[in-house]
């Protein structure tokens, strides 16, 4: 599956597509091994249920497989709704590097910009530099740390908080 040249992806090597059923499949397959195709059907339906102007997944398409999955929220409270979080981004790790999260956050960026969205946030966890080096190479900024703002069986992680204005996806 991995293409031939290390080279950047554009959007004639990969297909940024709405999330939809017949992607779980390939999605389990691909991306989050050891966790069968009913159990993303299910996990995704709970994510999707608020209907899509609340949230919007997209699948990053090479020849038929999902290589990457990356999910928009919308914050849901008053003074809040001008704002989404990308959330459960994940890319195939024959795939990453090369502007696949980037393309996904764009499509999700456009998705949401007839709703008003204008402030794009992600997180990562602090050792996490690959991803908060990726995030920043796309513009997002740091905006602060939430000390143990992760915590997972009892351990916890710091929380590394970042923005971008959503016109700068657009541009
Ligand atoms: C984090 C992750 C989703 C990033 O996806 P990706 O497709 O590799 O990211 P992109 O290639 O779009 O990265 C954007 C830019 O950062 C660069 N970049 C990505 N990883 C990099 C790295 N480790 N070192 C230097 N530059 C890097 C890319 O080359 C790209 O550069 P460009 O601005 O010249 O186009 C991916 O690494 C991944 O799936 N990691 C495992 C799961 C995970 O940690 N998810 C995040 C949880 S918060």
């Amino acid at each position: 599956m991995p293409v031939e040249s290390e080279s950047l992806l554009t959007e004639d090597d990969i297909h940024v597509v709405p999330y939809s059923r017949e992607h779980a499949k390939s999605i389990s397959e691909n991306l989050f091994e050891g966790v069968p195709e009913e159990v993303v059907l299910s996990q995704r339906a709970e994510l999707l249920s608020p209907g899509p102007e609340e949230v919007f997944s997209v699948c990053a398409i090479h020849e038929n497989e999902v290589i990457g999955v990356c999910t928009g929220v919308r914050m849901r409270w008053a003074g809040s709704r001008h704002r989404i979080e990308m959330v459960q981004v994940v890319v195939n790790e024959n795939f990453r590097g090369r502007g696949v999260a980037r393309l996904m956050m764009q499509r999700i960026s456009e998705h949401f910009s007839s709703l008003e969205i204008e402030i794009v946030q992600i997180s990562a966890e602090s050792t996490n530099t690959r991803a908060i080096t990726a995030y920043e190479r796309i513009g997002f900024r740091r905006f602060g740390v939430l000390k143990e703002g992760i915590k997972h069986d009892g351990q916890y992680a710091d929380e590394i908080m970042m923005a971008m204005s959503n016109q700068d996806f657009l541009e």
